[in-house]
């Protein structure tokens, strides 16, 4: 974690610590921010939880500021962002961005909560950056290992100030009370044994790598597209269902965009997207481009 917290807890995954943040930050109608495009299961755990998600705007940065202070000046309660490797996105937040964002939450009159999901962790080429380098006592870190060293691991580490973290680890005390610890063994290993380390960092420079290489291919068939971090591409495409459908027919499985969508309304004609993957392209990757740019209308169909 970029800055080390009051409290440091281990829970069943990054959704877990999420959800077990909201409950002790925010109630049933309140509002909470969340980025746009952002992660469908917060938008759905937000709508169990019975709180309302406030749309931010993102841009190559992270979150834009004037969205923000607009989500603050509407009351909300917390703010959940992905600071690296945004999914569907990829993009990362600055530190300059952090700076700026931090500063808006610290001005605004009554207490809000940052949640960072740091998700994609050591598979991320961009820095750790985290709001609470600047707002120690109002920033909740949450570090996945999923994406690094295994979903079934199910482990996430969420750190933060003790009034949020105190309340929550003596609630989770009454159901799972804590994460196995012959799971946090293994997980304590992973992150020490060398060929481990190594494996992790080869997979975070492979990810790098076809990110690049990737957006090159597609530049070459017609499709501008900036490389992301991580493992996701979020691509514009003139029609969503038409891109699935063709991108099906080419043997290539795509994510439809509209999930992503915090706003409810439909996406207007012509701004639709879907989320590609590009963590198992290998040396296929120009001919993937170039179903891709035929699927999204770049190129004209035979
Ligand atoms: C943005 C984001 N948050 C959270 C998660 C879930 O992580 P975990 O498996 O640690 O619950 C994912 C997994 O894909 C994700 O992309």
């Amino acid at each position: 974690m970029a800055v080390p917290p009051q409290r440091l807890s281990v829970v069943d995954g990054a959704l877990d610590a999420i959800g077990r943040t909201l409950e002790q930050v925010a109630g049933f109608g309140d509002r909470v921010a969340v980025e746009d495009p952002g992660f469908p299961p917060l938008f759905d755990l937000l709508d169990q939880l019975g709180m309302e998600r406030v749309p931010l705007e993102l841009d190559a940065h992270g979150v834009r500021p004037a969205s923000l202070a607009a989500a603050l000046a509407g009351d909300v309660r917390a703010v959940v962002v992905q600071p690296r490797a945004q999914n569907p996105t990829g993009r990362s937040l600055t530190s300059t961005r952090a700076r700026e964002l931090a500063r808006l939450v610290r001005r605004h009159a009554s207490p809000v909560v940052v949640v960072e999901d740091d998700h994609s962790g050591q598979i991320a080429s961009a820095r750790d950056v985290s709001l609470g380098t600047y707002l120690p006592d109002g920033v909740v870190h949450v570090r996945s290992f999923s994406k690094s060293h295994g979903p079934d691991l199910r482990i996430a580490a969420v750190g933060g100030p003790a009034t949020v973290l105190d309340p929550l680890v003596a609630r989770r005390m009454l159901g799972p009370g804590w994460t196995s610890r012959l799971l946090q063994r293994v997980l304590v290993d992973l992150l020490t044994d060398s060929d481990a380390v190594a494996a992790v960092e080869h997979a975070r420079r492979l990810y790098y790598a076809r990110q690049r290489g990737f957006a090159a291919a597609l530049a070459t068939h017609g499709l501008d597209v900036a490389p992301g971090d991580g493992v996701n591409l979020w691509l514009p495409v003139p029609d969503e269902a038409t891109a699935l459908v063709r991108l099906e027919a080419a043997g290539v499985r795509a994510a439809p965009g509209s999930p992503f969508r915090a706003r409810r309304d439909v996406a207007p004609p012509g701004l639709g997207h879907v989320r590609l993957t590009v963590g198992m392209l290998r040396d296929d990757l120009d001919a993937v481009a170039a179903a891709v740019a035929l699927a999204v209308g770049a190129r004209p169909l035979p």
